[in-house]
């Protein structure tokens, strides 16, 4: 395959992009990626021969054209605005990228791809697409009907209907997939896990928004990328599948667990120590101090959860990862990399969130 990767510098596109790559599956592979805040060309370090990094939006129909002409015949597309904060601040970039941005790749798709066959155009979405569930609801599954929430998930639900469309109407080869929460390796500190892990050992607050009892369904992005390769390669073209990891936790006890690892690992290791001398660990006082009950998000979704029968029965998908080796694998990772996340936070994150969260009062 020759394949195009849009957001292949962000978090998940960066790992199956490297996933990609040791699978030697592709004979071609071309990043597009417009380097938002969120996108970061050291997620892709080591892979540069590999791989063929096109700086530019997915917006760009030129652009776009252009490398469609080079022989594209795999989609795998991540590209987007993801984080439901900014959607509630800022959301016309949502509109913009999500919306337009994906029509602009199916518009391509579709008049570079004279002859479907052998062509595939995966879309990655998301199950906040689905809204919300109660307590006791099923899971969210493939046929669950849709009902977004945020600007973020009205976009990516508005994308999946276009792609949807495109298929139906068009004939275009397309694969959706729906994943729950994912975490791991080079994640934007904005998004729960990161962000507490860094201001764990920074010694900075850890914004819980209203009662912390809002639940997720989390999934390594490991476990992800293999899923979205599984579609790839045996996915039935038109269909949507929806992937979770079957690991069902409030916020506050991902905080606490966190929490929990990194006093372990503080307590065993005096290198640690020194190295990050304000988290309370250091100075023999628990992580659990930091945590800081902030006023809720606008509209926050009270529970996600996905019911995986599809992918597991359809095409043999199970998560190596579980939620305890998956966290202590990526507090592990930022404890390694230190240098990526400290470059992350001197750009213009950390004024944006405290602005935004940090300032802006108790619950
Ligand atoms: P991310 O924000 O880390 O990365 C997005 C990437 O897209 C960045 O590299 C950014 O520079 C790039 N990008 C943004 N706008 C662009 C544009 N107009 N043109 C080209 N590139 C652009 O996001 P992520 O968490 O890696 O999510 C990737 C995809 O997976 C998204 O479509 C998201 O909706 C979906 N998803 C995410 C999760 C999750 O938990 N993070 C779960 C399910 C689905
Ligand atoms: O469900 C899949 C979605 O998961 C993806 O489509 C999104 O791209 C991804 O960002 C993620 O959305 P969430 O809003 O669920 O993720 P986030 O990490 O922002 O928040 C997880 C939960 O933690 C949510 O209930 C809000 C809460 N939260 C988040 C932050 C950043 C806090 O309590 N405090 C925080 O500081």
């Amino acid at each position: 395959m020759k394949i195009l990767v849009t957001g292949g510098a962000g978090f998940i596109g960066s790992n199956f992009v490297r996933l990609l790559v040791e699978s030697k599956l592709a004979q071609k592979i071309i990043v597009l990626d417009s380097l938002t805040y969120a996108g970061n060309l050291q997620n892709l370090a080591g892979l540069e021969q590999q791989i063929e990094f096109v700086h530019g939006k997915i917006q760009d129909d030129t652009l776009v054209k252009s490398l469609f002409e080079k022989g594209i015949t795999h989609v795998a597309h991540f590209a987007a605005e993801s984080h439901v904060d900014r959607s509630i601040h800022e959301p016309d970039a949502f509109i913009e990228t999500n919306i337009i941005g994906t029509h602009s790749l199916l518009k391509a798709a579709r008049a570079a791809w004279k002859d479907f066959a052998g062509k595939k155009f995966l879309h990655v979405s998301t199950d906040e697409v689905f809204g919300s569930l109660a307590p006791h609801d099923p899971a969210f599954h493939e046929k669950t009907p849709y009902s977004p929430n945020s600007p973020y998930a009205a976009s990516k639900a508005s994308s999946d209907h276009l792609v949807r469309a495109y298929h139906h109407t068009y004939g275009l080869p397309t694969l959706i997939s729906n994943c729950s929460n994912n975490y791991g390796s080079f994640q934007f500190p904005e998004k729960l896990i990161p962000l507490m892990i860094v201001n764990i050992l920074e010694g900075k607050k850890l914004p819980i928004y209203g009662d912390g009892k809002q639940i997720r369904d989390w999934l390594h992005v490991s476990d992800h990328c293999a899923a979205l390769l599984k579609i790839l390669q045996n996915g039935v073209i038109g269909e949507t599948y929806a992937i979770g990891g079957r690991n069902e936790v409030a916020n506050i006890d991902i905080v606490d667990s966190l929490c929990d690892i990194l006093d372990g690992l503080m307590a065993k290791d005096t290198g640690l120590k020194s190295r990050f001398p304000n988290c309370p660990a250091a100075k023999g006082a628990s992580a659990k101090t930091l945590k800081h009950n902030v006023a809720d998000r606008l509209g926050h979704d009270r529970r996600y959860a996905i019911n995986a029968d599809k992918i597991e029965s359809a095409l043999g998908f199970s998560p190596k990862e579980n939620l305890k080796s998956g966290l202590q694998k990526t507090v592990h990772w930022y404890l390694e990399n230190e240098d990526w996340w400290r470059n992350v936070l001197n750009g213009s994150y950390r004024q944006w969130i405290e602005k935004n969260y940090l300032d802006r009062g108790k619950a």
